[in-house]
């Protein structure tokens, strides 16, 4: 092959790498949108708000700052309501993930109650009949803050709070949604919209009326890390946590996809100096 082309092939794939790059780099800031609520269809949630995240874009990662604390928000304030049955605490020490050490994930476990087996006795339950409890290990799930969905409902004004395993995938603009409705509640209700007794005004959740309280202000929690924890921070870190709860191998696939596409550049590339070296005295 002559020089030029050779060039010309290798500049051709470096703009392509570098074209891959740049647009997954790009990121938007968060804007508080401020919507005309008299334009829009009464009731129908609105999109999303424009927030942008580590893990969006080709070469996207979880932050894992971000995921410790999202952790720390999910732990001291959503899960007073919502479950999230799916999950272990051991995962919560994978490397891509939070990547607690495993010291740290044992003490988070312990400072969790699990119902306890059946003693020696066969016994679950104490004299009053409450149901033995120990201590989780890193094996355990999350416990859900409820005993059933009675009990949920009864707690919440009839309304269920939704399990968080898998909340970021199902709803309906995923991560941002979450982001959105926790920092949704700030925006009056257009002219002659009824909020529902009980319920609060929030445009990003279908009907408008939400069930949940606004979860989050300044400084809802201490951040461990000293990040200073304003709305936006904490709605931002909790929805980042909840994508990897429900994506933990977001990472993974994302590298191997780009491996696949290396590869492929490199394969090729190959077939094509083959195929000139083949063809080389038939012209
Ligand atoms: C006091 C209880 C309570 C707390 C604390 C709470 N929630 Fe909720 N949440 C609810 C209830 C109840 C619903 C169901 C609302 C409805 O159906 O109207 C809900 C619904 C939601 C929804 C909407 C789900 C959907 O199906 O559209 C999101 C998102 C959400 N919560 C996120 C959070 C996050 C994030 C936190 C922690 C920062 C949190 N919640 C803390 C009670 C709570």
């Amino acid at each position: 092959m002559r020089i030029a082309q050779r060039l010309g092939l290798a500049v051709g794939a470096g703009l392509v790498i570098a074209a891959l790059w740049a647009g997954a780099s790009v990121t938007a800031t968060a804007q508080d949108a401020q919507p005309d609520l008299t334009k829009v269809p009464v009731g129908e949630a609105l999109p999303p708000k424009d927030v942008s995240f580590s893990f969006q874009g080709m070469f996207g990662t979880y932050n894992k700052a971000a995921l410790q604390r999202g952790f720390q928000v999910y732990k001291e304030v959503c899960s007073a309501c919502h479950s999230m049955n799916l999950v272990a605490f051991h995962d919560l020490g994978n490397p891509g993930g939070p990547d607690f050490t495993a010291a740290q994930v044992k003490a988070i476990a312990a400072s969790y109650q699990v119902p306890a087996g059946p003693n020696s006795k066969g016994q679950t339950t104490d004299a009053n009949g409450q149901p033995l409890m120990r201590s989780a290990i890193p094996a355990d799930h999350f416990p859900p803050p409820f005993p059933n969905e009675e009990a949920a409902r009864t707690a919440n004004n009839g309304a269920l709070p939704p399990d968080m395993s898998l909340l970021a995938k199902a709803l309906d603009g995923g991560p941002a949604r979450i982001y959105s409705i926790v920092t949704g509640f700030h925006l009056k209700p257009p002219p002659g919209f009824k909020v529902v007794e009980g319920k609060y005004f929030n445009p990003w959740f279908p009907g408008w009326n939400i069930s949940m309280p606004p979860p989050l202000t300044d400084g809802s929690v201490t951040y461990t890390d000293g990040t200073k924890a304003t709305l936006d921070q904490e709605a931002h870190d909790v929805a980042t946590f909840l994508m990897w709860c429900a994506e933990p191998k977001l990472d993974q696939r994302k590298r191997v996809g780009f491996e696949v596409m290396i590869f492929l550049v490199v394969l090729s590339g190959l077939l094509y100096l083959s195929y000139r070296r083949i063809w080389k005295d038939m012209h």
